[in-house]
This record gives C-alpha cells, structure tokens and sequence, in this order.
C-alpha cells in the first residue's frame, strides 16, 4: 500500500500548483494526476454537474489503486469534498480546510479575504468552515473569474492583470483584510502581482500548498508513506488535449510536464456505469 500513488484531480492544469508542492514536501510518493480539461471550467456549473464530475473524476484514479485522493480543485473541493470523503474508502482532502487552518493562524486584524471563482465563493464553503472554527473572524469573498483566463494565457504580470486584480480586491482591501486566501488553483501563479497590489501588510495562503502539508501529514499518521523510492513517478492524464496540457503546465509546476496521456473519458464513462452516481441520491 505504501508504495501505491496519490491520486489528485483537478478541473484541468490548474491542480498542477498543487502537485508541484506535493513533488517538494513528498519527495517519495508516486503521483497519478488528471486534469479534466475536456469539461473545464468547473467554477461556472451547478453543484449538481460539479458533484458528478468529482465523482468521476474520482473512480478514474481509483483505477490506479490510488492510497488517498486530493482534490487539488477549490471548486470541486468546496462542493464535493463531503461527497467524496463519504462514498471513498480511502483518505481524501481538498483544498478548503487546509486554506482555513492556515488562514486562521495567520489573521491578527480577524479579517480574512477570499479569492476563487463563482462557484467557489457561491458555496460560502470557505466562509463556512472559518465561521465554524473562528466565529470572531470576518470574511470577505470576492469571485475573481477573469483571473483564471488570464493565468492561462500567460498573463502573470503586465498592466492589464494588475489592472484586474486591483479591481477585484479593491473593497477587500478596503475593509482591512490582512491574510487574504487564494482559493483558486491558478491564482498562486499570480502570487507576485497580488502581492504587488496588496503590498506586504496581507498575507497571502496557498491553498495547494497547505493541502500537501496536511496530505503529507495524514500519511504519516496513517503509517502509508512511501519511505523509500529512487525513482517517483508522476504520471499525468488529461480529458482533451495533451499538447496543450504540456505546454502551458510548466507554467504551473515550475518545470516541464512530460507527456500528459490522453484519456477517452466517455469511453470510461460508459465502461463503469451508474454505480458510481449511487452517492448522489442519497
Ligand atoms: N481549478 C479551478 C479552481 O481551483 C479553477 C478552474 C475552473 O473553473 O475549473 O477552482
């Protein structure tokens, strides 16, 4: 079992911020990835369509024996993550608590902003848990969709993404956040714009990379991390055009993505059947 990958999905190549700090604080774990690239974007669907898609998302990398999943998307994990933990056998974490925690420890004003996109500040599933853990702390979201297109183009600097971010974290900053949560895959990619408008009073959390601290953490404690291991592997598999994948990825791993395998998810679809929705009815 210790030597069996870490499944992570994401909506698409988003997810591969994640992967980069997992690869760093892990060292010695097999990865398996998919980026469903064929149905992104996930941030703009209903909670119903984004359940389904985590579902199977899921029960494909559950065909590589996977020891724990990651749900390395803010969307799916702030809709799915309940869903997923239920209906898997195996360890799962998104992306929300851990951004919560450390959120949490950072804030010294009590004021947290929250970046992501429609649907992840819709669900309120960030609002949610830090009202749970720290009912005196105030929350501010702030839908950022325009971000994620950006990031994708290559547009990581520049007057007009500068332009962008001032304009979405504006009433944020003005109510005195001082942490302030990237709750979107893409956005640490953005990290030193973001912080060229927040100026160095906010502090920012990566999501991504404080999941991989708590993945790292829960397979210790499971007694399920891989000790040992001269050649890890990340493999890499995508819904739709690998090529693409390959090419804008090293902009989110930090260095180049090798041969993303291309997946004919409707043919997977159709091979395992309804079972996999059971979770959704009930
Ligand atoms: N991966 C998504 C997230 O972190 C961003 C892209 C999308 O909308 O699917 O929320």
């Amino acid at each position: 079992m210790r030597g069996n990958p870490i499944g992570i999905f994401d909506s698409g190549i988003g997810g591969l911020t994640v992967v980069k700090h997992l690869q760093r604080l892990l060292p010695n774990e097999n990865l398996v990835y998919f980026g469903d690239t064929a149905r992104v974007p996930y941030g703009t669907r209903s909670d119903k369509l984004i359940k389904q898609y985590a579902l199977e998302d899921a029960a494909f990398l559950q065909q590589f024996d996977i020891k724990m999943l990651v749900i390395a998307c803010n969307t799916a994990s702030a809709v799915a993550v309940d869903l997923l933990k239920k209906s898997l056998d195996i360890p799962v974490t998104g992306v929300i608590i851990p951004g919560v925690e450390a959120a949490i420890r950072s804030t010294k004003t009590n004021k947290i902003g929250v970046i992501g996109t429609s649907a992840t500040i819709g669900s309120r599933a960030y609002h949610t848990r830090i009202k749970q853990r720290a009912p005196q702390v105030r929350v501010f979201g702030q839908p950022c969709p325009l971000l994620i297109p950006l990031v994708e183009e290559g547009w990581i600097e520049g007057e007009v993404t500068r332009l962008a971010i001032r304009h979405y974290l504006s009433p944020l900053l003005e109510n005195d956040i001082d942490t302030l949560i990237l709750g979107c895959t893409h956005f640490p990619v953005l990290s030193e714009a973001i912080a060229s408008v927040t100026g160095p009073s906010v502090r920012l959390i990566d999501s991504g990379e404080e999941a991989a601290l708590i993945t790292r953490k829960i397979l210790q404690e499971l007694d399920l991390s891989n000790a040992d291991n001269n050649s890890p592997q990340t493999q890499f598999y995508v819904s739709d055009i690998p090529q693409k994948f390959d090419e804008v990825g090293t902009r989110f791993l930090g260095k180049p993505v090798v041969n993303a395998g291309r997946v004919d998810f409707d043919a997977f679809l159709m091979e395992i059947g309804e079972k996999i929705y059971e979770p959704l009815n009930k």
